[in-house]
Order: C-alpha cells, then structure tokens, then sequence
C-alpha cells in the first residue's frame, strides 16, 4: 500500500487518476469497466471533476458499471440524503452511463440479507471491481465497517456507531434522531477483493485514522489498516489528514516535501505489516 500526499485539490487528484485508468482500459461493451463507488462529503468535488472531464468529451461512462459502497436502511430513494439522491446528483443525472449499468444497494428490500447476497452475485457476475473508490470515517470506518468489523466480511446490514451517526447528522439538521442507525454495506473483503483501491482522506478530523496506517499490523478496530494486505492500494491524502503521524513517517514525508518542492504529490510505502 502507498500514502499519496498532494497539496492539489484532492478531488482533481482523484478524478484524473480515475479518467486516466478507466481511458487507459478502453472499456467496450464486451470488456466494461467496474468502478466501486463512494459517498460523502470528501468525494463530492471528486464527482464534480467527473463531471467536468465528462462535458468536455474526456470520459464517456458508457461501458461502466458501477457498485456503490452503501446506503442507509429505511431511508426512501427519494429521500434527499440517501445515497441513492447523491448518486444522482453528485454524478448519474449529469453522464452517459445506462441505468442498468449502475448498483446501489436497496436499503427498503423487504429481505436485507438477501439483497446483500444478490449484490455480491451482481459484483461476481460483473467480473469484480476493477477500481474502488472510497473516503474513510473519523473513526477508520471504509463503506459503513464500523471498528471491529472482520476484514473478510462480505455485503450485509450493520449498525452505525454513534460516533459515525454523530459525524453524519450535519446531513440530517444536525439532528441525531433522523439520523438511520442501520445500513447494508460492502464488506471489507468485497472492497480488497477489488483489483485496485483508491482512498480518499482529506482534513485534520482524519488524521489519526490516517496514522494508524503507519502503526505495525492490521488492526481490527481501525477497519482502513485493511488495506495494508492490498498489494494495490493508494490511500490519498492532504497535508492535514497526516498531521498525526508518527515521528518516522512524518520525517520521511518532510524530506519527500523538501526535495521536491514542486512536485505534485509525494508518495511514501507503507509496510504490510
Ligand atoms: C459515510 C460513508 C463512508 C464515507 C464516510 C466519510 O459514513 N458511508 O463511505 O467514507 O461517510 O464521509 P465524509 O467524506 O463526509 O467525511
């Protein structure tokens, strides 16, 4: 796994790579491409680079299928903060993907299990996840695998932690009470089962999730350590996201940033365990 850190707007970082890894494919209707997507507010200038490179003829998402990571259980599709509305706001209402191109999973199925089963088949069948795209919880959370989650757990339903409801109640009025306490979310092991991960963490409020990744080990109560045992993971982050790490990490990236002043990002390794 590798720790990018770039003073560029995160969003643009990440839109470009994405553009330039799905072109570089040439998906075809024979050969798709497979993109896990996220939600949240640290991807939403993400989305608006997608957009951007899409209106000006740089990206088509015609040959693209995707998979988003969760979404609250209970919550109509129409309700403004299910994921559902993001997508289609933030990206699907704005590109040329084809509606039986896109997965979200269903948080109002009368059977939750079984539309969690249904949803690995649908990544199965796909072919898997060629790229997934993510943003990370203050307390370490990727999709909605709160803290102690197994690292090769599959789509299920799962309780939010207070602390991610309270995190996420600036969506609802800041009110905690509309806040969903469930949702159906990927599983760990469905997001490093993808053949590439990209991360997003950006601001101070992620810093010690971020920090965590440079502690030995995996640790189970720090769900992003997963991607440690990815052998294509790049966690990208700003400047402040890695305000919190170790004295080791913190000089490497120092010396990184001397060097090359200029330079549009720095990259430093981290060990898998
Ligand atoms: C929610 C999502 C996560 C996301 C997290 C961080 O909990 N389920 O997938 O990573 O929010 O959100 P933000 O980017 O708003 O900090």
């Amino acid at each position: 796994m590798r720790l990018v850190v770039t003073k560029m707007n995160l969003g643009l970082w990440a839109a470009a790579y994405v553009k330039e890894k799905i072109n570089a494919a040439a998906p075809s209707p024979e050969k798709p491409f497979v993109l896990g997507l996220p939600t949240g507010g640290t991807v939403v200038d993400m989305y608006a680079n997608l957009r951007l490179f899409h209106k000006e003829g740089l990206l088509s998402f015609k040959n693209i299928i995707t998979f988003n990571m969760d979404e609250y259980v209970g919550l109509p599709q129409d309700h403004p903060q299910s994921y559902h509305s993001y997508m289609r706001q933030n990206l699907f209402n704005e590109v040329d993907i084809r509606p039986e191109n896109i997965h979200i999973l269903n948080g109002q199925a009368a059977d939750l299990n079984k539309e969690c089963a249904d949803y690995e088949a649908a990544i199965a069948q796909a072919g898997g996840i060629d790229l997934f795209l993510g943003g990370v919880g203050r307390n370490g959370h990727i999709a909605f695998n709160e803290p102690g989650s197994a690292f090769n757990t599959r789509t299920r339903p799962v309780e939010l932690t207070p602390s991610t409801m309270e995190a996420n109640s600036r969506f609802f009025l800041n009110d905690l009470r509309r806040v969903p306490h469930q949702a159906l979310s990927v599983g760990i092991g469905t997001v490093t089962d993808a053949k590439e991960v990209l991360f997003l963490a950006s601001g101070a409020k992620k810093a010690e999730a971020v920090a965590r990744l440079f502690e030995p080990g995996k640790d189970l109560n720090w769900p992003i350590t997963a991607l440690k045992l990815h052998p294509h993971a790049t966690l990208l982050a700003d400047p402040e996201a890695c305000s919190l790490l170790d004295a080791a990490a913190k000089a490497k990236l120092d010396a990184r940033m001397q060097a090359e002043p200029d330079a549009e990002h720095w990259t430093l390794e981290i060990e898998e365990a």
